[in-house]
């Protein structure tokens, strides 16, 4: 019985979780969304107090900031809070790993936490193990409650890692009319400058950017992470270039840095591998039209970012050219983003919409067997509508 909110156990989990624990877990998958989509999952943490009270609420920033439980527990300390005994709500199994941050289950021993809930296990191989070290240091542990909204929360994230692929951003920098390019070729610069420095932020995050050799023969861009008065962000993604043909020595991308990688394939899993193999966890494709729809094609996007300029160019460089969808019922359904500043902002004159694949929508009201709907189970890609809606008229 989980109370005053609609969280539930997992099915097949019988642990009692009280109405607190219940609304401070709801608490915390409200606070996870305040953090980026990226290599990390978004995490959120509530601690609440042996008498139920909520006391501190931390999330996860993104990759290579503190967690979720170091959050919180770094929180109470800055104002002086005792958490000894407490109760901690956390979205995700607590990593029991020293990896750019330190195991959040020291932290919690540290803190003399004595119980906690978490969501969902943690698929992640390094960071597994942590439910396991908190039972062996006399934490009591408990897991499930509210396991389908975790789930759904970071569904992209698990499929990538389960695949043992980046995570995959696609930017889109486009017209009110869907041009990423005038006629003439033209492009630099169809975005807002707030626009553009959001853009760069996100690369100074980020593992890798990813390109055609088109946009590289085109454009020539830096592709470098760079601050909004020009100086290099301090940390940069690899720069790559996907396609067939060379790329020129005196490209631009290429840099004197050692940054720059080319990945000679057509095929996006292919140079997702690539990537992968080399330590890539999050990819941003950024275009030209022909790498976007590959990708999108190849349901392998995993968020979409889209800055959107009021204007005008009626003719030029589609965003995209084509996904092999003929009918409308086949059209990929996406879902407005909450995470990360919302699902839509203002940027200067521009729109930033933030968007992730729908979940894929059970056709058969009876499945025989595990489906892409069930909420355990993460989806594989962009949904498509249900084949009656290309029935209905106006
Ligand atoms: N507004 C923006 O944010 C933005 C961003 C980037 C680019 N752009 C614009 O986009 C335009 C370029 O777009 P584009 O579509 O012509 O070129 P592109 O997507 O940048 O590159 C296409 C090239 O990539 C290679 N390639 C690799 N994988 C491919 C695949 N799966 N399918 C097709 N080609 C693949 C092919 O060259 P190989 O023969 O070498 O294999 C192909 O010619 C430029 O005008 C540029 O200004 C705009």
């Amino acid at each position: 019985m989980t109370g005053a909110t609609g969280l539930q156990p997992a099915a097949g989990v019988v642990t009692a979780f009280s109405p607190a624990e219940a609304r401070a877990m709801e608490t915390a998958l409200k606070a996870a969304l305040n953090g980026p989509r990226g290599a990390n999952p978004l995490v959120g943490a509530v601690v609440i107090g042996p008498d139920g009270r909520h006391l501190v609420t931390g999330y996860h920033r993104g990759a290579g900031t503190a967690h979720a439980e170091a959050d919180a527990i770094a929180q109470a300390a800055a104002v002086g809070l005792d958490l000894t005994g407490c109760t901690m709500m956390v979205t995700l199994e607590p990593c029991d790993h020293v990896g750019r941050t330190g195991p959040c289950t020291e932290a919690i021993i540290a803190a003399g936490i004595t119980d906690v809930v978490y969501a969902v296990d943690d698929p992640h191989d390094p960071a597994a193990g942590g439910a396991a070290t908190l039972r062996a240091a006399g934490v009591r542990v408990r897991s499930g409650l509210g396991a389908d909204e975790a789930l759904d929360l970071n569904r992209q994230w698990f499929e990538a890692v389960a695949a043992r692929r980046p995570f995959v951003t696609l930017h889109i920098a486009q017209t009110l009319d869907a041009r990423i390019a005038a006629e003439d070729g033209t492009s630099q610069w169809i975005s807002s400058p707030e626009s553009l420095a959001d853009n760069h932020a996100i690369r100074s995050r980020i593992d890798a950017i990813l390109v055609g050799t088109q946009t590289v023969l085109v454009d020539n861009p830096r592709l470098t992470a760079r601050t909004p008065s020009g100086e290099p962000a301090a940390s940069q993604p690899v720069r790559a270039v996907m396609g067939l043909r060379d790329v020129p020595a005196d490209a631009a991308i290429l840099g004197d840095d050692g940054l720059a990688v080319h990945l000679p394939t057509r095929d996006p899993r292919e140079a997702l591998s690539m990537l992968y193999a080399s330590g890539t966890r999050h990819v941003m494709v950024e275009g030209g039209s022909r790498i976007l729809s590959s990708f999108l094609a190849a349901g392998l996007v995993d968020e979409l970012i889209v800055y959107l300029a009021p204007t005008l160019l009626g003719s030029g460089t589609p965003a995209l050219n084509g996904l092999g969808i003929t009918s409308l019922p086949d059209a990929q359904l996406w879902e407005w983003d909450a995470s990360d500043g919302g699902a839509v902002q203002t940027l200067g004159r521009d729109l930033r919409l933030h968007l992730r694949p729908q979940r894929r929508v059970a056709l058969d009201p009876k499945p025989a067997g595990p489906q892409s709907s069930d909420p355990q189970l993460p989806n594989p890609q962009p949904s498509r509508g249900p084949a009656d809606q290309a029935q209905g008229g106006y």
